[in-house]
């Protein structure tokens, strides 16, 4: 399949970022299986999902509509996987695009919903995708995409050098064209892709040390944390801090990490 060429996917198909999605999806697929429920996502429709990582909620998706669900996934590991696990579950072979979803080939007015979480906030163009998935939708169907509004992001007690780590947060998504607050402009783009903005859900998980929300949140930022430092006014200095403080924290029982708020984006596409 051809590729775009002008993309790189930031955070990659290692084992370390496998784990850290399996891990991210137990503490979030509820939310996602409220909004499937929501949705009403039933037997024998058509769906597509984009970028399913690591794949629990594809299966999921696979359960409710009792059949394969066609897919876009630009790795060939996280593709070749979903292969392996959709084998065992009986609802036949998915139609998989292993592409980035610019370059997917997609059919026109052929599903009933389009599902994405944490793609979104990589894309460079983001309108134009919106736009592309538009069009596959049938009359009638739903696009739902889960992303985050970041700004609800904090620790508290707030470190000095917080201000320039959200800073460095944003720069290291937009390196590759991206926003890493996305789910606010999505509405818009919705209405201008021609589809009808039905509900705007809003999730945000906070957690003190020890909790799932607290590891989620510091396997994700101690980890990109020397990445980070490419982007200024973020430092080695302000890097090495806030690890210290960071890890200090996790020490506090009265220590608190709130994260990223998630929005759902359901949109319809007009009879
Ligand atoms: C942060 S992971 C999220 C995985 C999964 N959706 C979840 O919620 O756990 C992003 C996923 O999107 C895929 N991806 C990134 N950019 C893509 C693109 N342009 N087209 C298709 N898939 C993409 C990645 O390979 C990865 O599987």
């Amino acid at each position: 399949m051809k590729r775009s060429g002008r993309y790189t996917y930031l955070l990659g198909d290692t084992p370390r970022e496998r784990a850290r999605l399996a891990f991210q999806a137990k503490l979030w697929d509820p939310v996602s299986h409220a909004l499937f429920d929501r949705i009403g996502v039933r037997r024998g429709w058509k769906v597509l999902e984009i970028g399913p990582g690591q794949g629990s909620l594809h299966l999921e998706l696979r359960k409710r509509v009792k059949g394969p669900v066609d897919v876009v996934e630009r790795s060939p590991v996280f593709a070749g996987r979903l292969a392996r696990l959709c084998r065992r579950d009986g609802f036949g072979p998915d139609h998989v695009w292993q592409a980035d979803l610019i370059d997917a080939p997609l059919p026109r007015a052929t599903y009933d919903l389009i599902f994405i979480r944490w793609v979104f906030l990589f894309l460079p163009n983001p309108e134009t995708h919106v736009k592309k998935l538009a069009r596959a939708l049938k009359p009638g169907g739903v696009l739902a995409i889960q992303d985050y509004h970041r700004e609800t992001l904090a620790m508290v007690p707030r470190p000095e050098e917080w201000t320039r780590l959200v800073l460095a947060d944003l720069a290291f998504f937009a390196s590759q064209g991206g926003h890493a607050s996305i789910g606010g402009y999505l509405p818009e783009m919705y209405r201008r892709a021609g589809l009808t903005v039905e509900d705007i859900g809003l999730t945000v998980k906070s957690g003190r040390p020890g909790s799932a929300v607290w590891t989620w949140l510091s396997t994700y930022f101690l980890g990109v944390l020397d990445r980070y430092t490419d982007f200024a006014p973020f430092t080695k200095l302000d890097a090495a801090r806030l690890r210290r403080q960071w890890l200090a924290a996790s020490r506090q029982k009265t220590s608190l990490l709130i994260g990223p708020a998630l929005l759902d984006i359901i949109g319809r596409k007009p009879r």
